[in-house]
């Protein structure tokens, strides 16, 4: 089997790489410079060149604040860049499977989020998301959209740049032995080596459709880092950052928290705890640094 993963240097794009591979699947791992997709000249010749079985979608525009300044931007890549893929992906006869997002939900319905519960984007990130995932679902029928959240990984964020949520507490913490965190905002922190599992998994059956992928449970970012920092055993003053103290920039959902319907209703649901994933990336962390996370 041939898997074209596009976004392969990214977050989760390089753990997608090492997951099918460590299937044997045949992997092109694709990055920015070797397709756009947003030219669907590019996306037809370099994707007809390869002819892929399947074809797993992780890039897009998702710097909340650059998506609001330039929301037509963000359209091409979140919106036409999706439909570009799925009409390619229709000429080859090739699964497509797209990555989408919590940020489709503005957050007001106060529990787990279903695949059936109306979107409601805040903002322009979302709100091309969103539409991609229409061009999507709407141009071919091998398709898998694929909503997931919080996410963190081995390989930094590149549309986010510098550290992940939990790299970043670890920093703060030994730098400053205080560290402020907002209570506020309620999600299912994802790990990306997860997630492409998971991924691996839902893209060799044929339930094609739409599915919430997710660690199971939720917690604000606040008892997220008391997480990190309990499991890590750092020394830390944590305290609840104040509703003013880092004012958003850009709306964003309250509460994003999603339910994995679709793949529980198949039996495909392979998500532990997000504590289990933390622990994981934590353990792996310490094996693949020859000092101690305090150090
Ligand atoms: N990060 C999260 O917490 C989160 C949460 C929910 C959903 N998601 C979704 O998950 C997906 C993956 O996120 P991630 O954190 O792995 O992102 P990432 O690290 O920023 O990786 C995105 C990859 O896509 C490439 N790319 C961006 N624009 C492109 C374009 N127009 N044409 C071709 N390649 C392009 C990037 O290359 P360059 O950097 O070189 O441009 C990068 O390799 C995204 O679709 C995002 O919407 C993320």
């Amino acid at each position: 089997m041939k898997v074209t993963v596009i976004g392969a240097n990214g977050q989760l794009g390089s753990d997608l790489v090492a997951a099918f591979s460590g299937k044997g699947y045949v992997v092109s791992a694709l990055t920015h410079s070797d397709m756009e997709i947003s030219d669907l000249p590019s996306v037809s010749r370099v994707l007809g060149n390869i002819r892929p079985q399947v074809i797993v979608n992780t890039a897009a525009m998702h710097h909340v604040e650059n998506c609001e300044r330039e929301p037509e931007k963000a359209f091409v890549v979140n919106a036409l860049g999706p439909r570009n893929l799925a009409l390619v992906a229709r000429e080859l006869d090739a699964v497509l499977l797209h990555v989408s997002t919590d940020y489709v939900f503005d957050g007001s319905k106060g529990s787990p989020y279903f695949e059936g519960d109306e979107p409601r984007p805040l903002n322009a990130y979302g709100i091309t998301k969103l539409a991609g995932e229409h061009f999507v679902r709407a141009t071919t029928a091998k398709q898998f959209v694929v909503r997931t959240s919080g996410l963190y990984g081995k390989s930094p964020c590149r549309a986010k740049g510098g550290l992940n949520f939990i790299e970043l507490m670890l920093k703060l913490a030994k730098e400053r032995g205080e560290v402020r965190v907002v209570d506020s905002e309620v999600v299912s922190p994802t790990s990306t080596a997860e997630l492409a599992e998971q991924l691996v998994q839902l893209s060799r059956s044929d339930c094609y459709g739409l599915y919430h992928a997710t660690a199971e449970g939720s917690c604000s970012w606040y008892e997220f880092a008391r997480e990190i920092f309990a499991i890590t055993d750092t020394p830390v003053r944590l305290k609840v950052a104040g509703p003013d103290e880092f004012p958003a920039k850009v709306a964003r959902p309250k509460y994003s928290v999603l339910e994995n319907r679709a793949l529980k209703s198949r039996g495909l649901n392979a998500f532990k705890p997000w504590q289990d994933g933390l622990h994981k990336y934590l353990g792996n962390r310490i094996k693949s640094t020859s000092s101690p996370i305090s150090s």
